[in-house]
């Protein structure tokens, strides 16, 4: 027998013990009972099913009262819900009390002392982005699987985030930036926690998908977090920019969207669209992300102050100016992007543009009379 043929066997044993592995925790997971009623315990369950009631399919729901409601499990409650109403743990073989164990897995991963990067965000990006896939205007350009990866994408995408930005990480020389030589680094680590966990055989979530499928997923999950890099805003809006102008059906309804990168480019800035709609929810909601997101920049800079470095732009807790700075993070970043999804969804969006339009002006007047 030549070396290879043994290490090919070796594999094909250790692929067969896996597989064996992963069935029995299929068996053995279909005898456990059933979790609670959107998978976490809480008193406050009948409050908490009204708001999914009417707000699940909602733009602006109020995610800081199902973070309440749900007793500071946001994520899992808003996944299992949206795993219930998209039918999805029939149609892919999920049992509920295994997306249970993964996702207060990956809930807990999520760092509570952040105050933006916690599970809350991640919650409203994933919540967002559930809406963002009922436009009409998609409504049959993605398969199930596309859906899925789309929504387990936003629930991971920043999860263990240490709450500091890539370019801090890479300054001061972290063991992330070192691992992840400088690019995209906490996208990177985002990704590597999630597929980490899956890896616990009673939270292996795709246990009953097969190689091809579990294969597409996990690049596709990959390719929409690392694209939540904030470096790749410019050259994705320039990809959805020429996709508006090319590919848009006229009379609106149906993209021909044809092969995997076109998709992907469309998935990728939905998801950016989705982490980027803090400053295009309704008012109390967008106020709310305002203070969480600057305090987060202003503990950052507290740290570059004290390690000597110079102070990151909006990190400065003594001398910036929030409103001007949300005007300006609108005006370049955010509505660039919502403006060209909104033609590429029209007229589905069309809310969500207006609103994020009253914030800024709203924004402006106060930074007016300062
Ligand atoms: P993250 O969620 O990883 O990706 C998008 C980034 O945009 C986010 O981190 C913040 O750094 C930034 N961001 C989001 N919302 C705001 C906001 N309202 N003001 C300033 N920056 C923001
Ligand atoms: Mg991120
Ligand atoms: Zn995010």
């Amino acid at each position: 027998v030549s070396a290879a043929d043994a290490a090919a066997a070796a594999a094909a044993a250790a692929a067969a013990a896996a597989s064996a592995a992963e069935s029995l925790s299929l068996a053995e997971a279909s005898r456990w009972p059933l979790p609670p009623k959107f998978g976490v315990e809480t008193p406050r369950l009948a409050e908490l099913s009204d708001l999914f009631d009417s707000g699940l399919d909602q733009w602006g729901v109020d995610i800081f009262l199902v973070d309440e409601l749900a007793c500071h499990k946001p994520l899992s409650a808003v996944v299992y819900a949206i795993f219930e109403k998209r039918d999805f743990f029939n149609k892919f073989h999920i049992h509920p009390a295994v997306l249970v164990n993964y996702f207060s897995q990956v809930e807990q991963h999520y760092k509570q002392e952040n105050p933006y990067h916690n599970a809350i965000h991640a919650a409203d990006v994933t919540q967002s982005t559930h809406v963002l896939l009922n436009a009409p205007s998609i409504a049959n350009v993605f398969t199930e699987l596309e859906i899925l990866a789309s929504i387990f994408a936003c629930a991971i995408h920043d999860v263990n985030h240490p709450g500091v930005t890539n370019q801090f990480l890479i300054n001061t020389e972290s063991e992330l930036a070192i691992m992840y030589n400088d690019m995209s680094v906490l996208e990177n680590h985002h990704c590597a926690v999630a597929f980490k966990l899956l890896q616990e055989p009673s939270s292996n979530l795709f246990a009953s998908f097969d190689d091809i499928q579990r294969r597409q997923l996990r690049k596709m999950v990959i390719d929409m977090v690392l694209a939540t890099d904030m470096s790749k805003h410019m050259s994705l809006l320039a990809d959805l920019k020429t996709m508006v102008e090319t590919k848009k059906v006229s009379g609106g309804c149906l993209l021909k969207l044809d092969n995997y990168s076109e998709k992907m480019q469309i998935m990728q800035n939905m998801v950016h669209c989705a982490d980027l709609s803090n400053p295009a929810k309704p008012l109390p909601l967008s106020t709310h992300w305002v203070t969480r997101v600057m305090e987060e920049f202003f503990n950052q800079g507290d740290r570059e102050k004290a390690l000597g470095l110079p102070v990151s732009p909006m990190c400065c807790r003594e001398t910036a100016n929030v409103e001007k700075s949300q005007v300006s993070f609108i005006d370049f970043i955010v509505h660039p992007l919502w403006e060209a999804w909104t033609e590429l969804v029209h007229p589905d969006a069309e809310h969500i543009l207006n609103t994020l339009e009253q914030n800024r002006d709203h924004y402006c007047e106060l930074s007016a009379a300062k």
